[in-house]
């Protein structure tokens, strides 16, 4: 969104500029030197714009009620993805771990730290931990983990080196994205069939 209204932005700056040149063309011969300086500083502020816009924090995903990191678990300590995540190749929905399964180790590993006192609270609670979610897909498609789990496709295929992460990049998954991989791999590309019902 942020790029789109960049581009916004740059359009409308472009256009101002063609209807003033139109409009004062010998004008615009004559200052030719202080009229580019213009464009250039209005160039400068779109790039401004852009990198403003653009924050680090936009692009490490939504901070989560809980700094869960996957860089820490899956990756500095190896865990498997189907410890926590264990329908994947089961069902449709991989499954977020209840908070029980991060108390299964947290009990015991740094069991004072204080945003695991906020796992007990969940617990003791019955609240179900609020993650955000990062993922996307629009609603109309029908998304199945299985089938692609037992063609042996990385979870890495999809969403990237997660194990690198500390917070969940999320995308939204837009069609062609699957219809890509799709041509490649000589799936299905009948969607309307098999992806949208
Ligand atoms: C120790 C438990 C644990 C392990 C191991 C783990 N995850 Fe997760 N995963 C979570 C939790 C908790 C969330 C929800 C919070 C978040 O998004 O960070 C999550 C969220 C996700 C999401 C985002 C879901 C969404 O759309 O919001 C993806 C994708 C994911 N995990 C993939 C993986 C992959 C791939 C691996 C292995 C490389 C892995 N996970 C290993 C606990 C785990
Ligand atoms: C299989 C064991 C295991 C499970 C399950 C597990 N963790 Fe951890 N967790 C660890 C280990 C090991 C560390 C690293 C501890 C250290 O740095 O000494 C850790 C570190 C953390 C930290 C410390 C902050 C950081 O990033 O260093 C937080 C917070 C945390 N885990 C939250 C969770 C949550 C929330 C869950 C459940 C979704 C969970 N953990 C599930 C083993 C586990
Ligand atoms: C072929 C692409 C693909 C592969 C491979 C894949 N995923 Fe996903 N994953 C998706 C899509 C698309 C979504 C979003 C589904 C939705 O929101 O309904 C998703 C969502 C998730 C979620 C979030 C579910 C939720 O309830 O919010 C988790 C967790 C997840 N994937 C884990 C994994 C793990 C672990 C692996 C590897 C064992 C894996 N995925 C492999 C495409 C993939
Ligand atoms: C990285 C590659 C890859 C991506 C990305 C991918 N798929 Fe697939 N998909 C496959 C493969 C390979 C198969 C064939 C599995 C089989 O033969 O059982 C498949 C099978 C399917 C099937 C079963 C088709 C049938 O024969 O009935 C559906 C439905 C499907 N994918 C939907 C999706 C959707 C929706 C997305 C995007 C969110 C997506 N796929 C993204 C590789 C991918």
């Amino acid at each position: 969104m942020d790029v789109l209204a960049t581009l916004l932005t740059l359009t409308v700056l472009a256009a101002s500029g063609l209807i003033l040149m139109r409009r004062y063309w010998t004008f615009l011969r004559a200052n030719a030197g202080p009229i580019g300086l213009s464009l250039l500083c209005a160039a400068a502020v779109a790039a401004f714009l852009y990198l403003f816009y653009r924050t680090p924090g936009t692009e490490i995903g939504a901070a989560q009620p809980i700094p869960f990191s996957h860089r820490v678990h899956a990756g500095v300590k190896n865990i498997q993805c189907e410890l926590c995540h264990p329908y994947v190749g089961q069902s449709l929905d991989p499954g977020l771990p209840p908070v029980e399964k991060c108390l299964y180790c947290h009990k015991v590993i740094i069991a004072g730290h204080p945003e695991i006192l906020k796992e007990h609270h969940y617990f003791d609670t019955r609240t179900p931990t609020p993650w955000k979610k990062a993922n996307y897909l629009a609603e109309h498609v029908v998304f199945n983990h299985q089938r692609h789990i037992k063609k042996e496709l990385a979870c890495k295929e999809c969403h990237g080196q997660v194990e690198t992460m500390d917070r969940i990049r999320g995308k939204y998954f837009y069609m062609h994205f699957c219809i890509e991989c799709h041509r490649e791999r000589k799936a299905n590309i009948d969607c309307w069939l098999s992806c949208h019902n």
